[in-house]
């Protein structure tokens, strides 16, 4: 029998959206809004700058993975919004291929886009501390093919306003529920 979705989840780089789109789609869907990097924070008791600098990334990576799984396991319906870097550990990957309920949506920009929306943000993104141009355009090209690899839908937000990515989703999203989740994924 075919499933019912539970949960969708945004991925893509930094400033690609993803908080904005699940915030308004979980308004949408009325469905609960979830933001790993807010999780996380909230777990650990202080900022993710803070938390890269007291313990290094790979304590935020082991942190991010944990929230992932617990959100995945959820059993309320939520719009989950990741960290830009949720898909580098493959467990997290495989998490988010194998669970038959849940969908994601990559929301994909082009680094000069990024740069624009989030170059000056290094004090809350401590990976775009220095060149944050250098650095978009080097995760781009590392993550692209990670982002593919998860991705049941991209989305490919240049020249789109944030409502038009939005309804993008929820137009995608509403296809796939009354599907039971067989659509073709593109
Ligand atoms: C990161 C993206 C950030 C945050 C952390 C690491 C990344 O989230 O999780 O700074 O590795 O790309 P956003 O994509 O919400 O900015």
């Amino acid at each position: 029998m075919a499933p019912t979705l539970r949960h969708l989840v945004l991925v893509g780089l930094m400033g690609s959206g993803k908080s904005t789109v699940a915030r308004r789609l979980s308004q949408r869907l009325h469905h609960r809004m979830v933001d790993l990097d807010a999780v996380v924070e909230a777990q650990a008791g202080c900022t993710i700058a803070e938390l890269f600098a007291r313990r290094g990334e790979a304590a935020f990576r082991d942190m991010e993975s944990q929230v992932l799984a617990a959100q995945l396991a959820s059993p309320e319906p939520s719009v989950i919004a990741t960290g830009g870097g949720a898909v580098v550990r493959e467990g997290n990957r495989h998490a988010l291929a194998e669970a038959p309920d849940v969908r994601v949506v990559w929301l994909d920009a082009r680094p000069e886009d990024l740069v624009r929306r989030v170059g000056g943000s290094a004090a809350t993104r401590p990976l775009l501390a220095d060149d944050p141009r250098g650095v978009l355009e080097r995760l781009d090209r590392e993550r692209r093919p990670l982002y593919g690899e998860v991705a049941d839908h991209r989305i490919d937000t240049a020249g789109r306003s944030l409502d038009e990515v939005v309804e993008a989703v929820d137009t995608w999203w509403r296809m796939q529920c009354r599907s039971g989740g067989e659509e073709e994924a593109s």
